[in-house]
């Protein structure tokens, strides 16, 4: 579709944004789609950030991804703030809804969509979530209104504990956070049922790395690894030598661009072709399906 003085206009802000999948995922949504709307990345400083919301309202952006070093930083500029995403702490997507600015965080909701859309139901599970950082963070408050029993393991074990903390606050749920070490981690596997590594290890270019020796998967598992690159990660390629079930990182990718794509239109995201678009840009960049 041809721009027009009636297209409408989101955008990626954050810095660094050259690197972002997103304007390809959602233009090839809207093409799919026929929606007059355009994405574009901007690349927007720590001290432009007051400056680029007040620009998005003035101009009538229909929406925003905000990604790092804004997402927290940009809540004291929106006029509401979903609830979840006022706990995690960070917003990554924005409408402009009639002149009201409001801030959700889709990662959790695409994590466990990307999940579910894989077969894998949360519904009387135990989910092992390793990493509480802040796509961590995002998805341990998503999932555990969905899981029977969430543990958080993390490197510096207050960061743990404090979600821990804060999910049982708000949950009311079996919820466990510790540091990660080799004996908890063996432990707290032997009745996991989804394991979810929200770490960074096993990113490229560290692609050997993994944070669950081989011997602690089993064929029973469900194993989501969030990074994206490389794909198939050193922890989902032993998960899947032993039969384990795996979903990819790019899989919360897709979906949590859907979900921001389903505020932004109110329509279904085209999913498929958000997919074929990613993986065609990762290509582009080394990275092989
Ligand atoms: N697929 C998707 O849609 C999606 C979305 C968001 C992020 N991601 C990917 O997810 C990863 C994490 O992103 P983030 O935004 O949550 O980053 P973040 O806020 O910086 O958190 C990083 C997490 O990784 C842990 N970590 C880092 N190095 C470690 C090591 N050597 N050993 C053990 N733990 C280690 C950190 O532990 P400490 O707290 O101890 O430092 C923390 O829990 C990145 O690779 C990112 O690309 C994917």
């Amino acid at each position: 579709m041809k721009s027009s003085g009636k297209t409408r206009v989101c955008a990626i802000i954050g810095d660094p944004v050259e690197h972002s999948l997103s304007p390809v995922m959602h233009n090839a949504a809207f093409k799919e789609l026929k929606l007059n709307m355009i994405y574009v990345a901007f690349t927007v400083t720590r001290n432009e950030l007051k400056g680029a919301i007040s620009s998005a309202r003035i101009l009538g952006f229909q929406g925003l991804n905000v990604t790092m070093p804004h997402k927290n930083a940009v809540m004291k500029y929106l006029d509401e703030t979903v609830s979840t995403a006022k706990s995690i702490g960070a917003v990554n997507t924005i409408l402009n809804n009639e002149g009201r600015l409001v801030g959700y965080n889709t990662d959790g909701i695409g994590a466990m969509r990307a999940l579910k859309e894989n077969s894998i139901s949360p519904e009387g599970k135990k989910l092992l979530l390793l990493g509480a950082g802040g796509a961590g963070k995002a998805i341990a408050f998503q999932a555990a209104q969905e899981v029977e029993e969430i543990v958080v393991l993390n490197r510096t074990s207050e960061k743990a504990e404090r979600l821990a903390e804060a999910l049982g606050k708000k949950f009311g749920k079996k919820v466990k956070g510790e540091s990660f070490s080799s004996e908890i981690l063996k432990d707290e596997m032997r009745d996991t049922n989804i394991l979810v590594n929200a770490t960074s290890v096993g990113m490229h270019p560290d692609v050997n790395r993994s944070l669950v020796p081989r011997n602690l998967l089993r064929s029973d598992l469900c194993v989501m690894d969030i990074v994206y690159s490389p794909l198939k990660t050193r922890l989902l390629l032993d998960a899947e030598a032993v039969g384990a079930k795996v979903v990819s990182g790019l899989e919360m990718l897709i979906y949590q661009g859907a979900v921001s794509f389903e505020i932004w239109t109110k329509q279904p995201a085209p999913i498929k072709v958000m997919k074929e678009a990613a993986l065609n840009k990762l290509e582009e960049k080394g990275v092989h399906r």
